[in-house]
């Protein structure tokens, strides 16, 4: 079975995370994927950055929330790279490969359903090179009421059977949890119920064969050469 290679954050183990040269990164590793985390700007703009503020990445303190886009792009991660948008990630990645969007910021889903369906009917892209994730359910339950054809993916750190009742309940298209919460039989059990699964975070070798060894269908990891 193939295993899709999802670069975590971009690839973040080589170039900082969520910057539009890790993702260019994942691509010259011929990365399947790439995963991502996305806020709302102030002036609505749909941010690419992993915390709510701006303080551990940029050199920059705050909300995201509380800053234009235009004031976003002041700030410097690793003094050079300015924090993209998720419209320039698009523009990078150009189909080259699946797109998983993680909503964090409040106000996400209704945006970057928006934006998919934008780039389906503008730009000839279409839903499988989307997968949107999130740990905040309320969120994918929106997106699947907004727009039930893009797949959803169920982000979960606590418990699979769970995460995977309200799979069915919205028809998400895959469970992403935690791989210590995953073993041989849970895998087995997930996929017969017709969902994929999308481990996170998989970094050592050692952890890498061991999902491997269960078959998962992608592995979320910030190394994705190593899979
Ligand atoms: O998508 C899985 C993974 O990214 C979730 O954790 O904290 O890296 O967003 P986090
Ligand atoms: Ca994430």
């Amino acid at each position: 079975m193939n295993i899709l290679k999802i670069a975590h954050r971009g690839a973040k183990a080589y170039e900082p995370e969520n910057t539009l040269q890790a993702f260019q990164k994942a691509l010259d590793l011929h990365s399947d994927g790439i995963e991502l985390d996305v806020h709302l700007s102030a002036d609505g703009h749909i941010i690419v950055i992993h915390d709510e503020t701006i303080d551990r990445t940029t050199n920059g303190k705050g909300l995201v929330n509380t800053f234009s886009l235009s004031e976003l792009k002041s700030f410097l991660i690793d003094e050079k790279y300015q924090i993209p948008t998720l419209n320039e990630v698009f523009d990078l990645v150009d189909k080259k490969c699946l797109i998983n969007i993680e909503l964090k910021g409040l106000g996400t889903a209704p945006k970057v359903v928006r934006l998919i369906e934008e780039y389906i009917s503008e730009k000839k892209w279409n839903y499988n090179n989307f997968i949107i994730s999130s740990f905040e359910w309320n969120m994918l339950q929106e997106t699947s009421i907004l727009n039930p054809n893009i797949p959803i993916g169920v982000l979960t750190e606590e418990n699979v059977e769970t995460a995977l009742a309200f799979a069915e309940s919205i028809k998400a298209k895959a469970i992403n949890p935690d791989f210590q919460l995953l073993n041989k039989e849970n895998v087995q059990q997930i996929q017969e119920k017709g969902f994929l699964v999308f481990p996170w975070t998989v970094n050592s070798e050692e952890d890498i064969q061991k999902v491997k060894s269960y078959q998962v269908n992608g592995i979320i990891s910030d190394n994705p050469d190593k899979i």
